[in-house]
Order: C-alpha cells, then structure tokens, then sequence
C-alpha cells in the first residue's frame, strides 16, 4: 500500500524549516496541520478493513478541509452534534454520507438535524435511548436510524474516554431487540452501534474483540427475528503512539480480530475512527518566553496551555515534545517541565521531561496534536484560541483576537458606573 504511507509519523518527521517558518509567519501558538497525511491515514484503513462503511468521527479534527479530504478518501462523516452535522452538510458532504449520532440530543440538535434530514432525507441518525427515538418520531422523523448498544464492554486511554459499559450510552443489550423492533416499525432501520472507547491501544484487543462478538451476535438475533441488519457499526477508537519509541497499532491484526468476532452476519461492518485519522497530521507550536530553575526542574514557560491543548490536564495524556530552537546539539539533557500561561497547576504540556536546556525564543513542537487538539481549545482566562494553518500556509481557522474575547458579551454594561 504505498499511498498509505508509513504507518506512523513521528515528531521528528516534520520538516524542521516548514515549521519555523510557519511559526515565524503566523505567530505561536499555533496548529500546524498536513491535509496530505489525513488522506494517507484514511488509505491504511481503506487497506485494511476493505469494504467496510468507514465513518470519519468529525470531533477530532472539524476543519472543512479536513471534512473534504476524507470525504474525497471515501469516508462519510460521523456527527456528534448539529454542529458538526451542520459543517458535514456547509462542506458539501451529500445526506446519504453523513450520520449524527445523538447523545442526550437537545432539543435544538434535534430540530436542527431533523430540518436538516427534510433536505437530506438520506443522512442517518444513530440513538441511544428509547427517549430519543421518541423524541424523533414527535418531530416527523422516519428516516434512517441506527440503534446505540452498549455491549457492556469498553476500553480506552483514561476512564474517562471509556464508553462501552458506561450507562450513559446506548441501550442495554436485553433491551436492544424491543427497541430494534420499534426501530423497524417506525423508521428506516439502518442497523446497531457501539463504540468502546477511545485510544485503544493493542492490549486493548480482547475487549474490541468481546465488544465485536457481541454486536454480531445481536446482529444475528435481530435477522432471526425478520428484522433486517443493514449495517454492524463497531464504533472507532483506534489508538496511536503517543511516545516516541511506542510501536504504531497493527492495523491488519485489528481488522482480522474484528472479521473473526463478527462472525457471519449478512450485514456491512462499519468503523467509526476519529484520532487514528487526524492525530499524527498535525503538530502545535510553541514559544518559549521564560525560563528559570525551580524545585529540581527547568521550567519552560510558553504561550501555549490547557487552552490551547487540553489533553495533559484533562487525562494526563502524554504528547512529545520537540525543541526545535537554534543549535541545540551542544545543549545537556535537562528535566524541563513546560508550562503555559494559564494561572492553573494542571496548565502543563509535560513535566520534568528530559529535553535540551531551553532557552528564551526557542520554538517548540508537541507531537499528535491533529486529534482533539483546535478542537477542545478554549477561552478560558480569557485567551483568544490559537490560529491553525496547513503546512503549505493556507489558514484554516484565524486566530482570535483580544477584540474576540468578549465579542459575545451584552453590550453597554461597560458603561455602566459602578456607583450608580
Ligand atoms: N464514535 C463515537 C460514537 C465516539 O464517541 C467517538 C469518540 C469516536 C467514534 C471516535 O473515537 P476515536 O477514534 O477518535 O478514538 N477527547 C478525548 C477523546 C474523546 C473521544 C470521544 N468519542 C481525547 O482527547 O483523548
């Protein structure tokens, strides 16, 4: 498969002069995004689980052009709110391939995606709860509709990215085949969904393999009771190495454990990755603006935190870091802890990690920051998000400006006197 490139693109596999020149251009922090690598991402999947309903799970990376690239590699859209329906649809992407999977929906998501299903009666809804189909069919709804189960099992990266076995989603698996049927009656029955969790890694395979075996056994059922499956969606959640010596997923030994838990079953097997398709095509950027010793540990302190990339205060998740700044050969090996600029003690990228002693200006890079990177930014501490670009300079999302901070603020209380 040479189009889908190397299994895995390291930090150090980023063009060193691209990076600072783009830093040096639009200013840090900032994204740096490789469309080219998206589409090589989506090949290796296409290779490995041929014929399969790929669905690109859009919270890990929303940009439009990202939506196009896997859209054109073959992959629909899968939508975790109306928002993301609504990029789906502003991109372009036809109804047919594009699916919202509707977790505790409120009601604006559902008038929005079911006004949306009136002009794309093709696109598919995936529920969760007997509440939500009802919900549905109040609103005129009786399109496509998949069925969320929670098979009981999951895994994941942290507890908290773990799905499968956690009540908040999905229909338990006894009460999937009442629920099907109701499906049946009143929609366009599209077939089940689960997804485990995310991140999963290869020692995670036992339970993606339980997870599997059990959909294809519901699946199985359900054709024996006259309702027909069209598609078994075994949700996404492919891991990628987020350390440097970390071997990449195996790929291949994942489909053929999916193939084989499946079993027979006269249905299209469906896969639903976010991160395994955007992490390793972008990188952050950083500069370094302090430096001190303190308490046995360099710190680094940079202009890009927990707003800009939350996943090190939110799971502790490990993302390497690379200085790119000047010579830094000469330079010894130092515990360096980076730090941003939010006044929070969880606002750290890495702590007490061995790195060239940095110095003032040095530009950083933090690897596999394409997933859930832009994406969970914030303004918290009132910190405008940062820009994202493609590698080629093309911006993808400005940055925000002081002027944006308080764009959404009710005008005119600023004058109002204090002592009035
Ligand atoms: N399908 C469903 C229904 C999901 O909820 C998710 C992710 C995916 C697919 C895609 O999972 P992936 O292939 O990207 O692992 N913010 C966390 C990850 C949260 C994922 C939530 N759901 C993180 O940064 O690790």
């Amino acid at each position: 498969r040479p189009d889908g490139g190397p299994a895995v693109r390291r930090l150090a596999d980023w063009d060193r002069e691209t990076l600072e020149e783009l830093a040096a251009e639009h200013g840090t922090p900032l994204y740096a995004f490789d469309p080219a690598r998206v589409r090589e991402n989506c090949r290796r999947l296409h290779g490995a689980f041929p014929g399969a309903d790929i669905q690109y799970a859009a919270k890990a990376h929303t940009a439009r052009r990202t939506l196009k690239a896997v859209h054109d590699e073959g992959l629909g859209i899968e939508s975790a709110s109306a928002g993301e329906v609504r990029r789906a649809l502003d991109a372009g992407i036809p109804g047919a391939d594009v699916t919202y999977t509707a977790v505790n929906p409120p009601a604006q998501d559902l008038d929005a995606v079911v006004a949306a299903w009136r002009s794309h009666p093709d696109l598919t809804i995936t529920a969760g709860a007997a509440d939500t189909i009802d919900r549905l069919a109040e609103r005129g709804f009786d399109g496509r509709l998949r069925l969320r189960v929670n098979p009981g099992v999951g895994a994941g990266h942290h507890e908290k990215v773990v799905t499968g076995g956690h009540p908040k989603f999905g229909v338990a698996l006894d009460r999937a085949p009442d629920l099907a049927a109701r499906a049946a009656e009143a929609f366009e029955f599209a077939g089940i969904h689960a997804h485990a969790g995310s991140g999963i890694s290869g020692e995670d395979l036992a339970d993606h393999r339980e997870l599997v075996r059990r959909m294809g056994e519901l699946a199985r059922e359900l054709e024996a009771d006259g309702i027909p499956v069209e598609t078994v969606d075994v949700g996404g959640g492919f891991g990628v190495p987020y350390r440097e010596d970390a071997p990449p997923l195996d790929l291949d030994a994942v489909a053929e454990a999916t193939r084989e838990a499946l079993g027979e079953v006269d249905a299209t097997l469906a896969i639903e990755p976010g991160r395994y398709v955007v992490a390793d095509a972008g990188v952050l950027l950083t500069r370094v603006n302090t430096v001190k010793e303190a308490l046995g540990t360099v710190v680094a302190g940079v202009d890009a935190g927990m707003t800009t990339l939350l996943r090190p205060a939110m799971y502790d998740a490990y993302h390497a870091v690379r200085n790119l700044g000047g010579d830094t050969s000469g330079r010894e090996q130092v515990g360096v802890t980076v730090a941003g600029p939010v006044c929070e003690t969880a606002d750290l990228l890495c702590e007490n990690r061995p790195l060239p002693r940095p110095e003032r200006g040095d530009l950083l890079t933090v690897g596999n920051a394409g997933a859930y990177g832009y994406e969970m930014a914030s303004t918290y501490n009132s910190r405008p998000r940062p820009a994202e670009v493609t590698v080629d300079g093309d911006l993808l999302r400005r940055r925000e400006t002081l002027a944006d901070v308080s764009r959404l603020d009710a005008p005119g209380e600023s004058s109002r006197r204090s002592d009035e």
